[in-house]
Parts: C-alpha cells; structure tokens; sequence
C-alpha cells in the first residue's frame, strides 16, 4: 500500500461506515491541467473513454439514452421492466445506431412493393435499402432519392422498378473504412454495399455512420464498430433473457438485484458464464468483502457495489440494512483488487465530485441513476410544476415499477401479491440533452482530478489523499451566508 492508501486506509476503516459528504478529496500536487488528465478505465477488456454507466432503471435507460451513453464513452445498461423480445429490441436498437460496417443489412427482395420499402425504411430509421435475391445476391438498391418524385399511385408497384440497378457501385467484402470513404466520395454516394465473388450482399457502409465515429471520437464501440451495450437480468428468467439479449448482439450483461451475495446471483453467474463466455458479466450488488470474494469466484468479470444508496431508495429504513457507499466501495475494491475483479460504485451519486470521491476510494467505474434521469434521451415526460421543468425518476422497487417485471431485484415474489417496497417514485430537474450533461459532469470529474495532481484513474485510486469532514465542514463545502440567485 502507498503512504496515501494507509491514509485513507486509517479515515475509511474506523469503526464507523462513511459516505459522500462525510469525506473531501485534498487537493495535491500538480501538474496536469483538467483537459489533460485521461478518464479511460477497462471493464473486463471492455473500454470506456469515460467511466460511467447508466443505471438498468425504466425511468433512466432505455436505447435513446444507452446509444447517447455510449456516444459520449460510457455505456448504458437498458432496464429490464418489460418483455424479453422488446428488451433484446432495445439492444437491437443500440447496435444499430451507427456502425463501422452494418454485417446483417436490413434488405428486402425484389417482389416488395414501394409500399413496403417505405414502411421498413420508416420503422428502423434508415434512409436506403438493398434489395436481394432469396439467396442473398443483391440486384440493386433503393434510395430516399429514388423515390423522392413517387407519386402516391406509384406506391404499389415492385421496388424493382425505381431502385439504382445498372450501374451499381459495390465494393468486395472485406474492404476497410478508409477505403469504403475513397469509394464513396468519388462515386459521389451514401451507401456501399460488400458483395462476396458470387455477388452475395455480406454487408454495407454508410457516410452516415462514418461522420458519426468523426462526431463522436470517445465512443464505446465494439469490434465491428457499433456502441457498446449492457442489459440487466434477474434471477428468475436469466437463461431466457440473456439468450435473447445475446443474440441481439450484447456487450455486457447485468445481474440486477439488489442483494447479490446470494445462491441464486451466483447460480446466476455460473450459468451465463457457462453458456455465454464471451458476454462480460457484472454481478451484484453487495458491499462487503465477502460479496466480492463469493461473486468472484463464482466467475463475475466485474461486480458492482451498493446497497440502499440510490437516492429513490428506501431499503434502509425498510429492511434497516446497507452500507454507506464510500466504505463499501472501499471494503470491495481492496477485495476486487487482490482478485483482479473491477468494482462499479453504484448509487448515491448526485454530484460530479461525488464521481471524484468514488474514484478515490477505490472504483473502477461508477453507475448513475439520479443524475441522468433529467436528461431529453430518458424515458419519462416532461413536467412543468411551479415554473420548473422535472422529469420522472423512480426506484426500481418503488410500488410502481414493481408492478412490472422486476420485481425480483427485491425477492418479493411477484405472485405473492402484495409487494413490500424498497424505493420511492418522485421527479428530478429537468437536465437538457444528454451530450451536455456529460459535458458537465465528465468536466467535474477533470477538474477534480486536476484538483488532486491525477493524470489518470488509476493515480486518483492510488495516490490521492481524502479527509474526513464534520457536519461544520459540509456546510461550509456548500454555498453559505447568501441567498442563491443562480445555481449553475
Ligand atoms: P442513484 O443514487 O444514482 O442510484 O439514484 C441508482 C441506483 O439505486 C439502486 N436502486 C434502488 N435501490 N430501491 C433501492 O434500494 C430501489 O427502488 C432502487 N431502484 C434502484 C440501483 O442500484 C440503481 O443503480
């Protein structure tokens, strides 16, 4: 351990548990600017530019918020309070948004109507569509442009009679983004279709989704260059649930519950790691070292930490246990450590120095709920209350998501009728789009790493210093003796 570790080896370990507020990071020697320092960490081989994960809640994550997660350099884990189809859709939907090379284009063959072509191009958002033979050999492809002049008479008859057939440009399969964009510009196209040596379609690049890995250089992409994406899944449907979301092309998956020092999480772990051994598998949640070491050894690639700290939860004054989150983080990642397993800190998080403090204490990575569920990509309606704008933000044991299908985060037994609740259901202020959001926070955590002299995570778990703070301090830490006008 370095002098900095016993440090706050001595504030964290005392008798008593400590969270966010009872500590602050004391600023150190420097010598790195806030835009200098590198925010990378590795999950298990997957990485992320930015450390953080969106929490698997149905008023936080759903694919409009994992897909603008992941552009930014995190990932977002999609909840898991619906069906198992329309969950493996939200997967579908994220691997989709922008890709290096689209493997399994979306086609349709040469007896559609325009009609057709038209209402496939309108439910999956795509603006061309190639059109194939029953074996796969492409004849030619449909365009926004071709049908541009269509007149409504025209909208039952074959693709085939206003689709680019003659002329085709085409590139061999197996051709790289470099060379697809040379193609593309000098035949003055959109969309390159790859053909193998019998003129099968075997995959297509679209300028659309070039300038898309040009706008967003950070973000987490798998190796045929789609967004990255992780999805829960509880203990009672696992083998079902992860089938379908694995098939859907899942990065990583989530074993959602809120009590993961269990038989049935690590029944749970076993079982994906079994059959799914290229999935990376988070497991959780616990807070003690024990947790860890039984998750571990189970086969959990990553575990993630924190028991009744979400700010909708109520599992503390209910079933009066928990752990104060920066000891808990602390407890598990000197476990994780040893063992070679990242720690995710999840819950409690409301500030972007809160994220600074998780980091010091030992996390890897850290999950929100509470901070992203104002934002535009979230599930959940605008309200307008007293002037303010507010979006929904409710726990995922709260009575009314446990009327939906993840109820067994809580062991409750849905057919047992009356749920016990562990979580409340309220509203937070409304945040804007998500990309400045992260703005905002991804600058906190900078700053604070400049704050602190770390270039990198790994120099903020290592050799940052925290002290711990009384009740006199954490006033003093906010603003004071002033009637705020402006908070941002
Ligand atoms: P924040 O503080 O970011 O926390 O809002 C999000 C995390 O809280 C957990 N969670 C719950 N815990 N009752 C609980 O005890 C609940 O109803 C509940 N819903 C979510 C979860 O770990 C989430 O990531």
């Amino acid at each position: 351990m370095t002098y900095r570790e016993v440090m706050n080896d001595e504030v964290l370990s005392g008798s008593e548990a400590l969270t966010f507020d009872d500590v602050l990071v004391v600023p150190g020697w420097s010598e790195v600017l806030p835009h200098e320092v590198n925010t990378a960490t590795e999950l298990a081989g997957i990485r992320l530019a930015v450390p953080l994960l969106s929490a698997a809640m149905d008023t936080v994550t759903e694919s409009p918020l994992a897909i603008a997660i992941a552009r930014a350099g995190g990932i977002g884990v999609l909840h898991r309070n619906l069906s198992i189809d329309a969950q493996a859709e939200e997967v579908d939907r994220v691997k989709r948004a922008q890709a290096g090379m689209i493997s399994s284009p979306i086609s349709l063959p040469p007896t559609a109507t325009l009609d057709d072509a038209e209402a496939l191009m309108h439910r999956h958002k795509i603006s061309g569509v190639p059109i194939c033979e029953a074996d796969g050999r492409l004849v030619g492809i449909l365009t926004n442009r071709d049908v541009r002049f269509c007149t409504s008479e025209q909208y039952n008859r074959p693709v085939t009679d206003f689709m680019t057939a003659s002329g085709l440009v085409t590139a061999p399969e197996g051709t790289n983004l470099e060379e697809a964009v040379a193609i593309l510009h000098q035949h003055r196209i959109e969309k390159l279709p790859l053909v193998d040596g019998d003129g099968i379609l075997r995959g297509l690049i679209t300028v659309k989704d070039i300038d898309k890995r040009i706008e967003h250089p950070n973000a987490s992409l798998d190796d045929d260059g789609r967004l990255r994406v992780a999805a829960a899944v509880g203990v009672t449907d696992t083998e079902e649930r992860t089938a379908a979301l694995a098939a859907a092309g899942l990065d990583m998956v989530v074993i959602d519950t809120a009590h993961g020092h269990t038989r049935g999480v690590v029944d749970a772990v076993r079982l994906i790691k079994a059959n799914w051994p290229h999935l990376v598998v988070v497991g959780g949640n616990v807070v003690t070292r024990e947790g860890v070491e039984t998750l571990a050894e189970a086969g959990a690639d990553v575990i993630k930490v924190g028991v009744g700290a979400g700010s909708i939860c109520t599992t503390r004054i209910v079933a009066g246990a928990g752990m104060p989150q920066m000891t808990a983080i602390h407890e598990c990642t000197i476990a994780g450590r040893e063992l070679g397993v990242p720690i995710i800190a999840d819950g409690g998080i409301v500030t972007s120095g809160d994220i600074v403090k998780a980091f010091v204490a030992g996390a890897d990575a850290v999950m929100l709920g509470n901070l992203l569920a104002g934002v535009d990509e979230a599930p959940g309606d605008l309200e307008l209350v007293e002037g303010a704008m507010w979006k929904t933000y409710r726990g995922m044991g709260s009575s009314g998501a446990m009327r939906g299908r993840a109820s067994d985060r809580y062991g409750t037994g849905q057919s047992a009728g009356k749920h016990v609740a562990e979580g409340v259901e309220g509203r937070v202020r409304y945040a804007g789009p998500m990309a400045e959001l992260m703005g905002q926070i991804i600058g906190g955590l900078r700053s604070g790493m400049g704050y602190a002299g770390a270039a990198n995570l790994d120099d903020l778990r290592h050799r940052t210093r925290l002290v711990r703070i009384t009740g006199a301090g954490l006033r003093e830490s906010h603003p004071h003796d002033i009637t705020v006008l402006r908070d941002e």
